[in-house]
């Protein structure tokens, strides 16, 4: 009898960890054979803009897939009025009141103010944005002969200083944000502030590039635009 004492316990724990152990390597290279504890190695993938709803735990599974298949972010309800952390521009919040058609426009013509005085800052600053977003069209002095037009393929837009020259601030923003025949909407370009700038420049070009009556323009109608 050999004098070394063999523990059967012993024995078959060595040979299952064996087992276990060969079984963790399987034949497929690409797998991590047996995994302790595998959330900790693969956490869910958590998908932006999902309700995770309710616990299934506690709900029925139905009840959460239904929310999971339903994307958490929402359009705001109607009528919502976006946050001004500036109360000076909370005017800017406001919906649009006119609508995108004749009458909208010519409404817009008769009763639309300009919020912004007409200064040599603002008019700079609406130049800044003429260059960018319009000039390719309506040229750099407003006489429809931008680039685009000059290329051919696109019909010249009136000139600022000529057949457009009456056209009220009010008709001008409408059209920007609304566009008009061949011309686009820029407003997702331009926010209403930047509408109202651009409109200081175009008012500028209208008057043959100087400014307006002593530079001051109408400005006291913030809340309708
Ligand atoms: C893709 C070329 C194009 C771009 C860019 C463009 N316009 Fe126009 N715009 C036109 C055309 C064409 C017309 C003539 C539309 C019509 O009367 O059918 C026009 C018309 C106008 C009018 C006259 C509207 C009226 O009531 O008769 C104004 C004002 C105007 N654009 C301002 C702008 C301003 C400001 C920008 C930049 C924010 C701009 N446009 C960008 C092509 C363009």
């Amino acid at each position: 009898m050999s004098t070394i004492q063999r523990n059967p316990v012993m024995t078959l724990g060595a040979l299952s960890l064996m087992v276990v152990g060969m079984a963790s390597c399987g034949g497929d290279p690409n797998s991590p054979g047996v995994e302790y504890m595998p959330d900790m190695y693969r956490s869910p993938a958590v998908e932006a803009y999902v309700d995770y709803g309710q616990d299934p735990y506690y709900f029925t599974e139905d009840k959460a897939r239904a929310q999971r298949e339903r994307p958490s972010a929402m359009l705001p309800p109607a009528g919502t009025i976006a946050f001004a952390e500036d109360a000076s521009k909370a005017a800017y919040s406001m919906p649009y009141p006119y609508a995108n058609d004749n009458d909208g426009y010519e409404a817009a013509g008769l009763e639309l103010r300009s919020p912004i005085a007409m200064t040599e800052a603002t008019v700079e600053q609406g130049k800044e944005l003429y260059v960018r977003f319009c000039d390719h069209c309506h040229g750099d002095k407003g006489d429809g002969d931008g680039p685009v037009v000059n290329n051919g393929g696109h019909p010249p837009p009136g000139a600022y200083s000529g057949a457009l020259k009456d056209l009220p601030e009010g008709k001008i923003f409408h059209v920007i944000t609304y566009g008009k025949g061949m011309m686009g909407s820029h407003a997702s370009q331009l926010n209403k502030e930047e509408r109202w700038l651009v409109v200081q420049y175009v008012k500028y070009l209208q008057n043959g590039g100087k400014m307006t009556r002593d530079g001051v323009v109408a400005s006291t109608t913030p809340a309708a635009n």
